[in-house]
């Protein structure tokens, strides 16, 4: 456990970004203090939040990090974002709420985060989506930062590999949440993580830390024996007490009869979450196309999630998320560990 104990971390477990509300720094000064490595969720947030939330863990004395979506979108045609709209209408007419007219892009101000990044360093700054640029890399890198990249497979992981990071996140398709693949227009294979943090150990030289469908403390122990210095959960934490997850998403994950799928209904990038009405009923038709898809399917959401409608909303979650229960973080980190 060389590269976690180095940062101050005394727990293999680490705690998930988990960005849209659950991630809190309450809930990172929780785990942190349980002896894990937990990371602020820097995706979706202003620059400004972003700040905010850094300075207010600042005062952590536990390791912790900061995640960043890296831009890598995936764009949409016009026709088909107008046909996916109009097949989606019925449920924006129900909330009265307006969609997109047009695809909305944007690049989740990644520059401006940067920049509250290389001003207020944190130890490890992690990506998902896709790989940064080299400017970014060398300015975060200078400022101090250990840099970690997330991967879905072994070729991501030899392409981050050759960029020179410092660790990788070998995450699984059982993972909660947006998939941190590469190629956004696939759906990421389905292989177990102790299968796929195996064989990326065997390509790259770099310490991993494996996610994905972790729900005990055997698949702790599972993905440590297969070479992880440790095991990143995100799931096992939506129902802590200091997380920030919806009341509408906590009752989706505390209904054990609903299963999970990868799906891209919600965004258009692939993400596992629990299967409703909506994902039922559109993620056949849905296109790749992000973040389009994420603009467009915002105002149904919200408006879902305020009334309450498991239906009509994302409840991200990974396969183990029968396992998810209420408690403060550090007893579920301290459970796992
Ligand atoms: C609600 C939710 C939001 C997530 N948001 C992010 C994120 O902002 N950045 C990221 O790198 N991963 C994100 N993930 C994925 C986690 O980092 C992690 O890979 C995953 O939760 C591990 O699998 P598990 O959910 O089965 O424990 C999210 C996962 C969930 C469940």
């Amino acid at each position: 456990m060389t590269w976690l104990s180095d940062l101050g971390a005394t727990s293999p477990v680490v705690a998930a970004p988990m960005a849209g509300g659950p991630t809190t720094p309450a809930l990172v000064r929780g785990a942190a203090g349980a002896g894990s490595l937990a990371f602020l969720a820097g995706g979706y947030l202003s620059a400004e939040a972003l700040g905010e939330q850094l300075a207010s863990v600042g005062v952590v004395t536990g390791p912790y990090g900061v995640n960043l979506f890296a831009p890598n979108p995936v764009p949409l045609e016009p026709v088909a974002y107008a046909a996916y709209r109009e097949l989606i209408r019925a449920e924006a007419e129900r909330y009265d709420v307006s969609l997109p007219l047009e695809p909305v892009a944007d690049d989740d101000a990644w520059q401006d985060k940067v920049d509250v990044l290389l001003e207020h360093p944190a130890p490890v700054v992690s990506f998902t989506f896709g790989i940064p640029g080299a400017p970014a890399r060398a300015a975060l890198r200078s400022a101090g930062c250990l840099l970690v990249q997330t991967v879905t497979s072994v070729e991501e992981a030899r392409e981050a590999s050759e960029a020179g990071f410092d660790g990788l996140v070998v995450q699984a398709s059982a993972a909660g949440g947006h998939s941190g693949t590469l190629t956004p227009s696939a759906i990421p294979a389905d292989r177990p993580l102790s299968d796929l943090v195996a064989g990326v150990r065997a390509a790259v030289d770099l310490p991993v830390l494996g996610a994905g469908g972790i729900g005990s403390r055997d698949d702790v122990h599972a993905v440590v024996a297969a070479g992880a210095e440790g095991a990143v959960v995100g799931t096992l934490l939506l129902l802590a007490d200091e997380a920030g997850t919806s009341e509408t998403h906590r009752a989706g994950l505390l209904d054990h009869t609903r299963e999970t799928a990868v799906m891209r209904a919600w965004t258009g990038r692939p993400a596992r979450g629990l299967r409703n009405a909506f994902s039922d009923a559109y993620d056949a038709s849905a296109p790749s196309g992000y973040p389009a898809l994420h603009h467009l399917t915002r105002p149904i959401r919200r408006a879902a999630a305020a009334a309450g409608d498991v239906e009509r909303v994302n409840l991200w979650a990974g396969t183990g998320f029968r396992a998810a229960r209420r408690a403060p973080v550090a007893e579920i980190l301290r459970g796992l560990a």
